[in-house]
């Protein structure tokens, strides 16, 4: 990230100038609100005119030990259905000793609860919106009906409520729900509303992995934030219109978060929820662990690495055989040395586990059918700042840009295009659907790339192709999830009939 000063100098100067041509280009359909001259990254810091700005993550001193969100309770429950009530609500939370941060939560002060579900079940969700502004709640990769799925068409105005109701029809998945109101997503997401979804099937119940919550599987949300000096989240004044990072990271809302666990093999289930940061992670001890699940499920089979990448919004599911560690403590690291989660060893070896090798973990197939089929949606990702666009368009919540037919397999080209600075990563998310990675570059995806996926991040440049199908009907989102590019306009809708 370091760049000698001379280079940074010419690099801000033609910065400078493709920004003010992208800024003319723009300027006529933007949708934000404050007509000014709000160009991107000028307003708040001059360190954040380049492409590369993204804030240098402070190591977690280890001080507070992780917790995990409460399972939510339903209100009612049978062996074949499920309600739930889910608040969005305002409060103050203790991230800081002493310190009462005004934060927004579901069910709670900060983030959500983790909510159960089981394919197949009739679910039903009491929807109440306590916050004191508009918001919408949308279940990040279930695959249900458009009209329940929280788009920014689905608002609920302070104090309103409703109750909607759709069946779980997909595998065992991870996944999340967040707020969706036009132009405020990144700012509600920022201030604490997210929250995961845990799918379970006969399949998931029956593999021989760790699943005891928050004993040996355990929710990771990352989220990157800044702190104002009286440890308040000021989302105004951290806002970076190409995706805002911060300087700290929590983990569940938990500042400089350690782990302190028994030596045996943990299931983590880690939720990129920051705005636009991507992690890539690794142990201090370069050990491998394995990679099992992606987005919308479980991978085939696990894949072996030693690090892996996660953008905004994905989520993967890895198992680390801790009995492997030598010593007592092994460290989960970002990029070069920033130390994300420092994880103490119990003495006790828990012998209670199974330690069966799983092999098979699902039978997901892309065939040569699929394989084969033309490209039908073409995607172009550009721009940055204001500038964001989706096939040269900013969202508008009256055009449908396209059209799909239900349970019918589409392949969607989507396509990071270069800019003259360079450009940035998008990761591209689609509603309602879980997609599988045909090619990148017109190559076949990475082991860890090639099951069910519900967002894509591309480098510019890069070209992906995806097989696209949506088992239900409605109107649903696709768009960047870097959420100042969402809230941007760098979004677009399919009507599925
Ligand atoms: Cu996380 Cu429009 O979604
Ligand atoms: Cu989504
Ligand atoms: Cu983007």
């Amino acid at each position: 990230m370091k760049r000698s000063m001379m280079v940074w100098g010419i690099s801000a100067v033609v910065y400078l100038g493709v920004v003010m041509i992208g800024y003319s280009v723009y300027s006529n359909n933007t949708n934000n609100s404050n007509g000014s001259m709000n160009m991107p990254g000028m307003e708040h810091s001059s360190m954040n005119m380049s492409h590369e700005s993204v804030t240098e993550l402070k190591s977690s001193l280890g001080k507070n030990e992780m917790t995990f969100p409460k399972v939510l309770k339903p209100d009612f429950e049978d062996s074949n259905s499920i309600s739930y009530t889910i608040r969005a609500q305002q409060g103050t939370f203790a991230i800081f000793d002493g310190m009462k941060t005004q934060t927004f939560g579901y069910n709670g002060d900060f983030l959500g609860p983790v909510i159960k579900l089981k394919k197949g079940m009739e679910v039903s969700f009491h929807l109440v919106n306590d916050l004191k502004e508009n918001t919408t709640f949308h279940w990040h990769g279930l695959e249900v009906p458009g009209d329940v799925d929280g788009g920014p068409d689905k608002v609920l105005k302070p104090s309103e409520s409703k109750t909607i109701k759709f069946t779980v029809k997909q595998d065992a998945a991870t996944l999340w729900f967040h707020p969706h109101p036009m132009h405020e997503t990144a700012e509600q997401v920022y201030k604490g509303l997210a929250g995961m979804i845990y799918i379970d099937d006969t399949n998931s119940e029956e593999l021989s992995i760790p699943k005891m919550y928050g004993v040996d599987d355990l929710p990771i949300i990352l989220q990157d934030k800044t702190f104002t000096a009286d440890k308040q989240l000021d989302y105004g004044k951290a806002m970076n219109e190409d995706g805002t990072t911060g300087d700290t990271l929590l983990i569940n809302g938990v500042v400089d978060p350690k782990l302190t666990i028994d030596r045996k093999k943990v299931r983590l289930r880690i939720l990129n929820g920051s705005n636009m940061r991507t992690y890539k992670l690794h142990f201090d001890n370069y050990m491998e662990f394995q990679q099992i699940s992606s987005d919308g499920g479980f991978l085939n089979k696990p894949n072996t690495t030693k690090e892996i990448e996660i953008a905004p919004s994905e989520r993967v599911e890895v198992i680390a055989d801790l009995t492997k560690v030598n010593g007592n403590q092994v460290t989960l690291i970002n990029e070069g040395n920033t130390k994300v989660l420092p994880i103490h060893l119990n003495e006790s070896h828990d012998h209670s586990q199974q330690t069966i090798e799983t092999n098979t973990l699902n039978d997901l197939a892309l065939t040569d059918e699929i394989k084969n089929k033309e490209v039908t949606k073409t995607i172009k990702l550009a721009g940055m700042g204001n500038g964001v666009s989706i096939n040269g368009k900013k969202f508008d919540e009256n055009r449908i840009d396209f059209t799909q037919k239900q349970n019918e397999t589409e392949v969607w080209e989507i396509e990071n295009v270069k800019d003259s600075m360079g450009g940035m990563n998008h990761p591209f998310h689609i509603h309602g659907t879980q997609f599988q990675v045909i090619s990148i570059d017109g190559v076949a995806p990475p082991e860890n790339l090639s099951g069910l996926k519900d967002t894509i991040s591309l480098k510019p440049g890069q070209k992906a192709n995806i097989a696209v199908r949506f088992s239900e009907k409605g109107i649903y989102m696709f768009h960047c999830h870097i959420l100042e590019h969402e809230d941007n306009g760098m979004m677009g809708q399919i009507k599925v009939d």
